[in-house]
């Protein structure tokens, strides 16, 4: 029998993307909008986050139009507007969205974001019934998506978001290259990585010949940082060519000597709409302290948005289709105020749909670094985490100087 008709013809679907960027948003927009389209919707992108739904609205038409989604970013923009009542902005705009939700005829709204944007959108599902998808996206890949890593018999608790993987590959890039500087010049560098409160992105850097790693999942004490300092100048010492990077959590918790307390260094004291300061600066503490006590010469480094801006590498790309693969069986069923995720860490070529599930976005929440996957004895990384990486970044990737030179001593 042939079909007359698209089986959600005459309905709309708007998109839109909240919170830091990643390099897998346009890859996850473009997925979302070809499914949608097939299924018959006219899709809408939604500008700047939830601020597009404020105001007179600013939407665009993503249907029948062509799109990039290797090009890194999001097309269609981002902001941290909230639009439920904060300390930073009282009043609440949420009449606002639904105004523009009926002016433009939204029928489903997919919400691309991490816990923030995908926290209003379930607020907005539960308390004005507004339908929406959430879809995972950070490159500190905090978000709770509860994905099974299975290592050695063990069932552990991990993430995977989208955004992640191209941002540990670069990570991965990032620090194998300037190992070769740290070689030349024999220092200890001090690599300052995003993540916020989570050291998942943090061990990415050992893929590219980090060792030693400080996170923000074990506070720094005063003793603890002794027994840091011995670590350092052990591995310093052993090195080859007298030369580690050190990666650290830009969120770390670190014992200041003049407060008595253990701190976090942050780089302004202004917060966003959902509370959240803004970090940055403790690489320069940290190496400025080793240097002193021991002697060894330790400049600080920030990679900064260097793993979340680019293009979208293949595991991200892949991994974008299979979540969006999910999101027609959510829309078929009016399964509404949940997310697809994947079931567990699979190697590249698993990330089907049928590896994927959903999970009720209340339940999302954030997830910090599992404790399987750092020894704070060793401040470094397991093997278990080495296993969760592999798959997703097939092997390490640093390169080596091979040669030795005879010493000459003279007549
Ligand atoms: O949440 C993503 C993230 O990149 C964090 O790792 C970082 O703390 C934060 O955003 C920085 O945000 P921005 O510089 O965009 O304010």
């Amino acid at each position: 029998m042939k079909l007359e008709q698209k089986l959600f013809k005459g309905k709309t679907l708007a998109i839109l993307s909240g919170g830091g960027d990643t390099p897998a948003i346009n890859s996850s927009i473009e997925a979302i909008r070809n499914r949608a389209s097939l299924l018959g919707f006219k899709v809408y992108g939604v500008l700047r986050g939830w601020k597009g739904l404020l105001g007179d609205g600013d939407i665009v038409d993503l249907s029948d139009q062509p799109y990039d989604g290797y090009y890194g970013g999001t097309a269609l923009r981002s902001s941290r507007t909230n639009p439920f009542p904060s300390k930073k902005n009282p009043e609440s705009r949420v009449p606002q969205v639904l105004k523009n939700f009926e002016r433009y005829k939204i029928d489903v709204l997919v919400t691309i974001g991490g816990d923030d944007t995908n926290g209003a959108a379930k607020r907005l599902f539960e308390t004005e019934g507004i339908p929406v998808i959430g879809f995972p996206k950070t490159i500190d890949n905090d978000l709770r998506t509860r994905t099974i890593h299975n290592y050695k018999g063990k069932e552990i608790e991990a993430v995977l978001c989208p955004g992640f993987p191209s941002a540990a590959r670069a990570m991965m890039e990032f620090t194998s290259k300037i190992k070769t500087t740290a070689e030349s010049h024999s220092r200890i560098l001090v690599l300052e990585v995003m993540g916020r409160d989570a050291g998942w992105l943090t061990g990415t850097a050992t893929f590219g010949g980090a060792t030693l790693s400080l996170i923000p999942e074990f506070d720094i004490t005063k003793e603890r940082k002794e027994v840091f300092f011995e670590r350092v100048k052990e591995a310093y010492m052993s090195s080859k060519k007298k030369c580690i990077v050190i990666p650290v959590s830009e969120g770390i918790r670190w014992y200041n000597e003049k407060s008595g307390k253990v701190d976090v260094v942050y780089a302004s004291s202004e917060v966003d709409e959902y509370g959240h300061p803004r970090f940055g600066g403790v690489s320069g503490i940290v190496a400025s302290e080793i240097s002193a006590r021991l002697g060894i010469e330790a400049r600080a480094q920030i990679s900064g948005y260097y793993p979340r801006s680019g293009h979208c590498r293949h595991y991200d790309r892949r991994l974008t289709s299979a979540l969006a693969d999910k999101v027609v069986d959510l829309l078929l069923r009016e399964d509404f105020g949940m997310m697809p995720v994947m079931k567990k860490i699979v190697p590249f070529v698993e990330l089907e749909e049928f590896n994927t599930t959903a999970i009720d976005m209340g339940a999302v929440g954030n997830k910090p670094l599992s404790d399987e996957y750092y020894d704070i004895n060793s401040f470094s990384f397991t093997d278990a985490y080495t296993d969760f990486l592999t798959k997703i970044l097939e092997k390490p990737e640093y390169p080596e100087f091979k040669y030795h030179f005879p010493v000459v001593l003279p007549e």
